[in-house]
């Protein structure tokens, strides 16, 4: 099983619409579970699943609750959600209140190690000790990158965070959100990829993605050809590669 967490310190870069439009790509061929770990339960409403955990996250984290009873299933074949409630809020917290804090997450997902191929972790944005976990699962961490130089300053951060932690996951960064229109943006085209980081996946700004809200779908159902579906679908075919089997660092 590996695991992909979807994450950055910056709010509103596309990291749940890419979440679940990678999550979608994979299912394809694997079996994928989709955990929302973020209190706003957008992976969860988008894939239509009830964002409503009996004993909320605190039971999941405690043992109490066994991952199994918490997922859910979608009506995307292969692929299911752990979903966020509102008790997610405190998931801080009860991580921090919990044995070996940082490795929970973890923990929480050997439990379903044998019933997926895939994991993707839904980040809520900003640097917690639920990012902590997340990047301490992780095989990859995924970084969308709305260009601007608030986002490579977000990808700085996210190098050094998980630099600094347990974690060896590799970090892949790719451009979101992008409009050609805007001159700061074709730049970012024309450079980014060259940063080690960055890989050249482009998803533009566009409408077709804006309307997933209203679909409650990934891409792939409703506008499959588009050119943002075509760029999820790379973004999964290059994590796909570079999902090779890792060392813990300790
Ligand atoms: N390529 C795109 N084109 C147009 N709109 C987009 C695109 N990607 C995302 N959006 C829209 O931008 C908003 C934020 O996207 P999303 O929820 O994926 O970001 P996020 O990083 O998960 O946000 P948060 O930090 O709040 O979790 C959503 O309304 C989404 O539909
Ligand atoms: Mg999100």
């Amino acid at each position: 099983m590996k695991v992909v967490a979807v994450y950055s310190t910056k709010g509103g870069v596309g990291k749940t619409t890419a979440a679940v439009n990678v999550a979608w790509e994979a299912a394809k061929l694997h079996r994928v579970l989709l955990w929302d770990l973020d209190p706003q339960g957008a992976a969860t409403f988008l894939l239509q699943v009830k964002p409503k955990v009996k004993g909320g996250v605190g039971a999941l984290v405690s043992g109490d609750k066994k991952t199994s009873a918490a997922i859910r299933s979608t009506d995307v074949d292969h692929l299911d959600v752990l979903p966020a409630d509102a008790s997610y809020r405190d998931l801080d917290l009860v991580l921090d209140s919990a044995k070996k804090s940082e490795r929970r997450v973890s923990k929480i997902l050997e439990q379903v190690a044998g019933d997926y191929d895939l994991v993707i972790l839904d980040c809520p944005p900003g640097s917690s000790l639920v990012a902590e976990n997340a990047a301490f699962s992780a095989d990859a961490v995924v970084v969308p990158l709305v260009p601007s130089p608030l986002s490579m300053r977000a990808l700085d951060q996210v190098l050094a965070f998980v630099a600094a932690s347990a974690s060896t996951a590799k970090v892949v960064a790719f451009l979101s959100m992008v409009d050609r229109r805007k001159t700061l943006h074709r730049d970012a085209i024309a450079t980014l990829p060259g940063h080690a980081a960055v890989i050249d996946v482009v998803v533009p700004s566009t409408v077709v993605v804006e309307r997933m809200g209203a679909e409650r779908a990934p891409l792939g159902r409703y506008a499959p050809s588009s050119e943002a579906a075509r760029a999820y679908a790379a973004l999964w075919a290059h994590l796909q590669s570079s999902l090779k089997p890792r060392k813990r660092k300790r």
